[in-house]
């Protein structure tokens, strides 16, 4: 039975990973919502540490000391990926802010999450800064080459279709617009900064939160359609290839690197004795489908927000007249 859940889960993963983590760490804040208001410091150490495991080498190389790699350490490597990839904790954690907003908080699970909105905003701020941290500095120097040195950059860059190649590189230089807007909505999320600049400039400023999230569909659809026309240079379908740490180092992961994680993934299915029992686990689901699914997710996910957050609007219109 545990097999069987545990299965339906990897699978549910596997095909469709930003709904599962958005459900998972809704079900995980809601549960955990008082623990996180009484301890969020001890939280905030425990979140932040693979950022500072990703931060470490990436200065020390900077002065040219190779420090030790933590992303090789096995399962904390697969959560230091994770966190570079945004796609399994920075992105799902953002989402269930944007939610909050949309939701009615008389609801008592929605009450809760209420309650560490502060607190989720800041753990999503470890993940984002990661994910910002290797991005900025592997992908935007390319995506930037793009535009202002076009020929240059055709010469290097494997390029199969120009309009996927300028969607791609237009979606890494605008999250360069997203850092810049998220970083004052991250700071003023904790206590003594938000209180410092009062109430009403504090409310001013969270205004920008919609930007942020109108941007962030444009940095997630465009990324996926960058990917889909044009393979090596967008993301392959908003999951970490895991054993490919080159990815976390070049530029993104492409379609081409999914067949050598689906090999793996068989490879354990054959060596645990799933080769002979197929479960749920083991359905492969073509890296392209996944890719629509994935899509399709982002335009669900954003879609029904937009259409909630305006319902809600509509609703205190009326109450007020
Ligand atoms: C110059 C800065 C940035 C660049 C070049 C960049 C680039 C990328 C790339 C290459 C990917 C696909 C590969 C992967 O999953 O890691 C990606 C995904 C993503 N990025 Fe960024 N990013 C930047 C900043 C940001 C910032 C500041 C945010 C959030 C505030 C953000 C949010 C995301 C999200 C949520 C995804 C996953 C999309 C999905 O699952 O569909 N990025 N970004």
């Amino acid at each position: 039975m545990i097999k069987i859940l545990f299965d339906l889960l990897q699978f549910l993963y596997s095909a469709l990973p930003l709904i599962t983590c958005v459900t998972a760490f809704t079900l995980l804040s809601v549960l955990l919502s008082k623990s996180i208001k009484k301890y969020a410091i001890v939280y905030y150490i425990v979140l932040g540490l693979p950022f500072v495991m990703v931060a470490i080498p990436f200065i020390g190389r900077i002065f040219g000391v190779e420090t030790f790699g933590f992303s090789r350490v096995p399962f904390l490597g697969g959560i230091i990926r994770d966190y570079i990839h945004a796609g399994t904790f920075g992105f799902p954690l953002l989402i269930i802010i944007m939610y909050m907003g949309a939701l009615n908080p008389r609801i008592s699970w929605v009450n809760k999450l209420m309650s560490i909105r502060k607190e989720l905003s800041i753990i999503s701020g470890f993940p984002i800064f990661t994910h910002s941290l290797i991005r900025v500095s592997n992908n935007f120097p390319k995506a930037l080459k793009y535009f202002t040195h076009h020929d240059e950059y055709m010469e290097t860059a494997k390029v199969v279709n120009e309009t996927g190649a300028w969607i791609s590189n237009f979606s890494f230089v605008l999250g360069i617009v997203l850092l810049i807007i998220f970083i004052p909505l991250w700071v003023t999320s904790f206590d003594s900064v938000r209180k410092r600049m009062g109430g009403v400039k504090w409310k001013k400023l969270q205004k920008w939160s919609y930007v942020l999230y109108a941007l962030l569909f444009i940095h997630a659809v465009c990324i996926q359609v960058g990917g889909i026309l044009n393979p090596r240079g967008g993301s392959g379908g908003g999951r970490a290839p895991v054993e490919n740490i080159q990815n976390v180092r070049g530029q993104s992961a492409g379609t081409a690197d999914y067949p050598s994680v689906k090999n793996k993934i068989s490879a354990n299915a054959e060596k645990d004795g799933r080769g002979q029992s197929a479960g749920a686990a083991d359905i492969k689901i073509n890296p392209r489908t996944k890719q629509y699914i994935h899509l399709i997710s982002l335009v669900l996910i954003f879609g029904s927000y937009l259409y909630l957050r305006l319902r809600k609007r509509k609703k205190h219109q009326g109450q007020r007249i």
